[in-house]
């Protein structure tokens, strides 16, 4: 049987010295009253320094921002996000970068001062930081091979199939000598057969990297897009442009491009839609790019990141390609109604 009991003022006192967060308690006008081990360790600053130590001294000019903003709703009863993410200055000079939570110190009814736990990220917050670039990296890198790849199946394999053709079109339309029609045909089969592979070529060169997209910007690759979907798969596709068309950064360019590209496979490929809506918006502080269809949907995962657990790499590459220009996707679907993806980027 176990008893039950009550911990002591020495217990607690324990517990808050030796906890893994760090906590802190400051008066009314941020005078430091009390911290742990923990806080000394995140700010630098040894106990015995406290005393006359403002809190605003672990405060950056936006960090301020913020923590006023933290004080003044919960002086008002205001909802507030715990816990959110703060900049911590050290005695170093450094910046931590915490997550923390803060609660009013209420004596007798009245507000005498706040007490934070906070948890160092710094360390997560800079592998994260890291992925992304690497991430980036080799997103571009893809890019490029893809661009020089292109460019090499356009320029130099494309012009010599062309070549070949003329010459097998002039010996078998040529009178002089007349050949034997068993030769002739065959030559036609070569001709028609080389025709067909320079049109396959065009078509994976156009895929890796659509030169309109370099020549005559988003939309018009857009378009060109969806009209090939509608020619080969009888899909009915509509491009709208909403706002002022804005000359957008070529990255921001791309991978929009990128990620209606994979959107539109989707559609073709699972969503036996008949018709689908592509749709660019210009608004002042960012850009909506829109991919609905109307066909089966789909249950979407749970959270966004266990897709690319599940093996599905179609839609988190979308929202890879996303986040590198600081964007943000939705994914909707509704069984029976369709698939909606949104992508919203900030303007810079
Ligand atoms: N527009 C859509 N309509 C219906 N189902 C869809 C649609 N888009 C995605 N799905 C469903 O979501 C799944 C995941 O898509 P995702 O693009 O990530 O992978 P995938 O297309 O199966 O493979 P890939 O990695 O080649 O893209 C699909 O297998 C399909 O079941
Ligand atoms: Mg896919």
């Amino acid at each position: 049987m176990e008893t039950r009991f009550e911990l002591t003022e020495q217990d607690y006192r324990y517990l808050f010295e030796n906890a893994s967060d760090a906590m802190w308690v400051h008066d009314m006008r941020g005078n430091l009253l009390d911290g742990n081990k923990a806080f000394e360790k995140l700010s630098g600053y040894a106990i015995e320094e406290w005393t006359g130590i403002n809190v605003t001294q672990l405060l950056s000019d936006e960090s301020l921002v913020l923590a006023e903003e933290v004080r003044r709703k919960l002086l008002n009863g205001e909802e507030l996000e715990q816990s959110y993410e703060q900049r911590l200055v050290t005695k170093g000079g450094a910046t931590r970068i915490v997550k923390m939570t803060t609660s009013p110190v209420i004596i007798n009814g009245k507000v005498r001062g706040f007490q934070h736990v906070a948890r160092d990220i710094t360390e997560e917050k800079q592998l994260q930081e890291n992925m992304r670039s690497y991430v980036q990296q080799v997103t571009r890198v893809q890019e490029d091979e893809r661009k020089r790849l292109a460019r090499g199946l356009h320029d130099d394999v494309s012009p010599s199939l062309l070549l070949l053709i003329q010459r097998l079109d002039a010996i078998t339309s040529s009178t002089k000598p007349r050949l034997p029609t068993s030769l002739k045909n065959k030559l036609e089969d070569l001709h028609n057969q080389a025709l067909e592979a320079l049109e396959n070529l065009r078509r994976c060169a156009q895929d890796l990297r659509p030169r309109i997209i370099d020549d005559l910007g988003l939309v018009a690759a857009l378009e060109w897009m969806a009209e090939n979907l509608t020619k080969e798969y009888g899909i009915d596709i509509k491009v709208e442009v909403v706002g002022v068309e804005r000359d957008l950064p070529d990255e921001v360019q791309l991978l929009l491009f990128r990620i209606a590209q994979e959107a539109l496979t989707n559609i073709r490929r699972h969503a036996e839609a008949s018709r689908a809506w592509i749709t660019l918006e210009f608004g002042e502080d960012k850009t909506v790019l829109t991919v609905k269809d109307n066909g089966k949907g789909f249950k979407l995962p749970q959270r966004m990141g266990d897709l690319a657990s599940m093996g599905k790499l179609g839609l988190a590459g979308m929202q890879e390609r996303a986040q590198l220009i600081k964007g943000n996707l939705t994914l909707q679907s509704e069984l029976g109604k369709g698939t909606t993806v949104i992508v919203e980027v900030p303007t810079e």
